[in-house]
């Protein structure tokens, strides 16, 4: 019953972790992909204002003007693109779907740095895309000698997350700089995901948005401002691209929805630093206790850290874990290789210390 198109996805790297958790009690929670903080008091009220204010309805496909204008001149300003058509989307998922809708067609060769999120590899194979990984082991920095090895007659897209999930890892400013000359060179789409932009923590990460006018920026709220619920990101990029995601969305999402764009509006206000300190101190409390016992690339950034598993593979570590009341995910459900394991630290300092006992115990 079920299409060819939809069986190729897998997902059962992930429920299998899930899976584990739901026979734990009180689990120490390592695995979690979203920020452990609630949303800002005063994006609550702008929500609670639009919707009593019955702004309930659908807005313009592509978003209420105000929003974009304040999304676009944000991003303007941090990242220099030189790009100004913008969609509001449901979260950067969204617009990750829109793009690979509007820029793919079978065969289509979408390069995908290996560590990655796990959507770009699924949301391409669903959409006939083929995937390429592009090695980023062993200190998982993108670099431009490793996509050119890669590159064929039907290299289309190109996907960068700076700072990455699963690694932590900060593209450096002058890898970028190397990557956007050969994109230009091989006339690649580059998918900018900045989602996590914000949490970057020993200097403002680069982006490749300002150096390349062929790139697709996305952006959003669920980190940030931790709105993973209310499904609300961006997408500025090449005039022509964005009008086709706007065409797909209408026939698709519809809308984002209309009382999280404007809690958006008030969001993109919100001062964040009490946050990023807060998650500063949780990276350098976890690198400092593990690395005496773990291999562990130094993430810049977002909240994740993504150390080699001691001795085994990472699914089987992952599962020595969880019979230690610890849940982290196996390295293989962000990977081709199953070498190593992630840690999310969006978590209480108290969890934080429970899990690092566990882990110093099980290396
Ligand atoms: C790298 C990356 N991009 C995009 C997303 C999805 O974000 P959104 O909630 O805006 O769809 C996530 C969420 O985990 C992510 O880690």
């Amino acid at each position: 019953m079920l299409s060819e198109r939809s069986r190729q996805v897998d997902s059962s790297g992930i429920r299998r972790v899930f899976d584990l958790a739901a026979t734990l009690k009180d689990p120490i929670n390592f695995s979690i992909g979203q920020p452990h903080f609630d949303v800002p008091d005063c994006v609550k009220q702008a929500a609670i204002d639009a919707i009593n204010g019955g702004r309930n309805r659908y807005t313009q496909t592509q978003g209420i003007p105000e929003l974009r204008e304040k999304a676009l001149a944000l991003d303007r300003a941090r990242t220099g693109t030189p790009n100004d058509a913008v969609i509001i989307t449901s979260g950067a998922s969204g617009g990750i779907m829109l793009a690979l809708m509007a820029l793919l067609n079978p065969g289509d060769e979408v390069l995908i740095p290996d560590p990655y999120f796990v959507m770009y590899k699924h949301l391409t194979l669903l959409i006939g895309g083929v995937p390429k990984f592009v090695n980023t082991y062993p200190d998982f920095q993108l670099r431009a000698v490793e996509i050119e090895k890669l590159i064929t007659p039907k290299s289309k897209v190109l996907f960068i997350c700076t700072p990455a999930n699963p690694t932590g890892a900060v593209t450096d400013g002058a890898n970028l700089k190397d990557i956007a000359d050969l994109a230009a060179r091989h006339g690649l789409l580059v998918i900018s995901d900045e989602i996590y932009h914000h949490f970057s923590y020993d200097a403002p990460p680069a982006s490749i948005a300002g150096m390349y006018p062929g790139t697709l920026l996305l952006n959003g709220l669920s980190k940030s401002a931790a709105m993973t619920g209310w499904r609300l990101g961006w997408a500025i990029g090449p005039d022509e691209l964005v009008k086709e995601m706007i065409k797909l969305q209408q026939y698709s999402f519809v809308c984002a929805p209309s009382m999280t764009q404007y809690g958006a509006m008030a969001a993109l206000d919100f001062d964040v630093s009490g946050h990023i300190a807060d998650y500063r101190r949780k990276r350098d409390r976890l690198c400092n206790a593990l690395s005496a016992k773990y291999e562990i690339v130094k993430p810049g950034g977002a909240f994740y850290m993504f150390p080699k598993a001691p001795g085994c593979g990472g699914a089987e570590f992952a599962e020595k874990a969880v019979k230690n009341n610890l849940l982290v995910v196996p390295g293989n459900v962000f990977s081709q290789s199953d070498t190593h394991f992630r840690i999310s630290y969006a978590a209480s300092d108290a969890t934080i210390e429970r899990g690092i006992e566990v882990l110093l115990k099980i290396a």
